[in-house]
């Protein structure tokens, strides 16, 4: 099972074992994070479930949907590295992901 490192809004970093067909946002939620507030339950239309990718990865991940993608344009802290937790499965080659919270708007 991947193992991926949680960043949270403190900057601490957390080992997390996150089971493949699950979404980041469920590891991330399950692992206890409640600073990841993912108000929508993972329908993407909260936008309460955005983290910064580890830029290493963000190649690796499935492409950005238009709903993200305007969900994403009402945060304040997107950068080039965001993704709605929710959208992104987990995935073998996500091993050794570093994924950080990112701050509430
Ligand atoms: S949980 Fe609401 S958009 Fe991800």
């Amino acid at each position: 099972m991947p193992q991926i490192i949680v960043v949270n809004q403190s900057g601490e970093e957390s080992n997390v074992e996150a089971p493949e067909g699950r979404t980041l946002m469920e590891v991330i939620r399950d692992n206890g994070f409640d600073e990841l507030l993912a108000l929508c339950g993972g329908c993407c239309s909260c936008a309460t479930c955005h983290v910064h990718i580890d830029p290493a990865f963000i190649g690796k991940l499935p492409a950005m949907s238009e709903d993200e993608n305007d969900l994403l344009d009402s945060s304040d802290h997107r950068n080039e590295y965001s993704r709605l937790s929710c959208q992104v499965p987990v995935t073998a080659d996500l091993e050794g992901l570093k994924v950080t919270i990112a701050p509430e708007d």
